[in-house]
C-alpha cells in the first residue's frame, strides 16, 4: 500500500550487550568449527545478554539511545511498538515495559510477534498510524534475548543467534519524504518450519516438553534458507513495482541479517553492488527483529545515508512472513 502522508525517520538508536560469544568459543560448546560458521553464515561472533538482563532491558537502552539524538522527548510519544519473537513475557507486553522506563506518559504501547519480520511490520504499522493523523510520534523496537530459546546443544541453530535492541523515533514529515511504500507478506502454510513449539496455549510447559527441548527454537535450515532468499527477491520486486523504481535507484539495501548467504543471492539475482548492502552479521549474528534496525543504525552513523538516499530495507521470518519498506532519507 503506497502511504498518501509520510512519516519521516527522527532518530535512530541501538544497544548491544558487552558479552561476545565468538565462533571459537562455539567450538568449546558442540562440535562446530570456527571456519564452517563464517563460511556458511558470513559470522564470526555474536552478543550476549548478561544474565539478569533481558529483551525489555535492552529495547529500553536502543530507545534511550534514539531519545538522546531527537528533539522530540519521550512526553511527545503517541506510541510504542516492540517487535519480538523473544519478549520478557507472554503479557505484560514488553512495549509497556518501556513506555513505564523511558516514562512515555502520553504513549499507547502493544507488542508484534511475527519473527524476523518483525520490524518491518512494526515500522509499517507505525507509519499508517501517522499518515491517518492519529498519532505524530511512534516509537518502534525490535528487540531479542535469543540466547535464552537457542538449544545451546543444538549446532544447527545455536551458531546463528545473537541478542539486541534497535530502535527508529518515527514521526509526522512531507508527504513525500519518509517511509513512501511497504509490502508485508506471509504464509502460514510454512509455519511449521520456524518456530518455538511449546510453553504457551498449544503446549504448555510440562516436564515433557522440557525433556524433548520443544521451548527452544526449531528450524528447517534449507527449507527456510531456500525460503529466505526467495522471500527476499519477492518482497524487493514488488516494493520497486510499487514505487516504478528498478534496483539501480536503491542507494542502500538493508537486509535483514540472517545469513551472507541468502544476503548474496539474492543481491545477484538484482545485481545490486555489495557496496549499496549493509551487512554486519560477522559481529552481531542474526538478531531476528533488532536486526534490520540495528545495522539502520550503523549505517547512519558510519554516514553511509546521505539526504535524500533511497533506502530500502527488507526482512524475512518466522510465520513464514516477509516484508519490505522503502525510505526517502
Ligand atoms: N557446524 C558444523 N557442521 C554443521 C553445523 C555447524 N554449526 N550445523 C550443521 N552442520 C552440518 C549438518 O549436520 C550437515 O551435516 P551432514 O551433511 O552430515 O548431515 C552439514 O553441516 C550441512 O548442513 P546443511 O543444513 O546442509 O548446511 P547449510 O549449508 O544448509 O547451512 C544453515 C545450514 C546455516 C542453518 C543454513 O541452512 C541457513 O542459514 N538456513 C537459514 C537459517 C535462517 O536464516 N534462519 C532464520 C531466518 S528467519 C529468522 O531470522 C528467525
Amino acid at each position: 500500500m503506497q502511504t498518501p502522508v509520510s512519516a519521516v525517520v527522527e532518530s535512530l538508536g541501538a544497544y548491544v550487550p558487552s558479552i561476545i560469544l565468538s565462533n571459537a568459543d562455539l567450538e568449546k560448546m558442540v562440535e562446530t568449527s570456527e571456519e564452517w560458521i563464517f563460511e556458511r553464515t558470513g559470522i564470526r561472533e555474536r552478543r550476549l545478554a548478561a544474565q539478569g538482563m533481558s529483551t525489555s532491558d535492552m529495547a529500553i537502552e536502543a530507545a534511550m539511545s534514539c531519545l538522546s539524538s531527537s528533539a522530540i522527548t519521550a512526553e511527545e510519544i503517541d506510541l510504542i511498538i516492540v517487535a519480538s519473537a523473544s519478549p520478557d513475557y507472554a503479557f505484560p507486553a514488553t512495549a509497556c515495559l518501556v513506555q513505564n522506563a523511558i516514562s512515555a506518559r502520553s504513549a499507547a504501547a502493544f507488542d508484534m510477534e511475527i519473527g524476523c519480520t518483525g520490524f518491518i511490520y512494526a515500522m509499517a504499522t507505525g507509519s499508517q498510524y501517522i499518515a491517518s493523523g492519529v498519532y505524530r510520534n511512534v516509537m518502534v523496537i525490535g528487540a531479542e534475548t535469543l540466547s535464552r530459546i537457542v538449544d545451546w546443544k543444538d549446532r544447527n541453530t545455536c551458531v546463528l543467534f545473537g541478542d539486541g535492541a534497535g530502535a527508529a523515533l518515527l514521526t509526522a514529515g512531507k508527504a513525500g519524504e519518509g517511509i513512501l511504500a511497504f509490502h508485508l507478506g506471509a504464509d502460514g502454510a510454512q509455519s511449521q518450519l520456524l518456530s518455538l513449539p511449546a510453553g504457551l496455549a498449544r503446549s504448555p510447559a510440562s516436564q515433557d516438553t522440557l525433556e524433548k527441548g520443544l521451548h527452544y527454537i526449531h528450524m528447517e535450515g534449507k527449507a527456510v534458507f531456500k525460503f529466505a532468499v526467495k522471500a527476499m527477491t519477492s518482497a524487493i520486486n514488488e516494493l520497486l513495482q510499487r514505487l516504478g523504481k528498478t534496483p539501480d535507484d536503491i542507494d542502500l539495501l538493508i537486509p535483514h541479517q540472517a545469513n551472507t548467504r541468502i544476503i548474496d543471492s539474492a543481491c545477484q539475482r538484482f545485481k545490486i553492488p555489495r557496496e549499496k548492502v549493509m551487512v554486519n552479521i560477522e559481529k552481531y549474528g542474526n538478531t531476528s527483529s533488532a536486526s534490520i534496525p540495528i545495522a539502520l543504525h550503523e549505517a547512519f552513523q558510519e554516514g553511509r545515508i546521505k539526504k535524500g538516499d533511497l533506502v530500502v530495507l527488507v526482512g524475512f521470518g518466522a510465520g513464514l512472513s516477509w516484508g519490505s519498506i522503502a525510505i526517502r532519507w
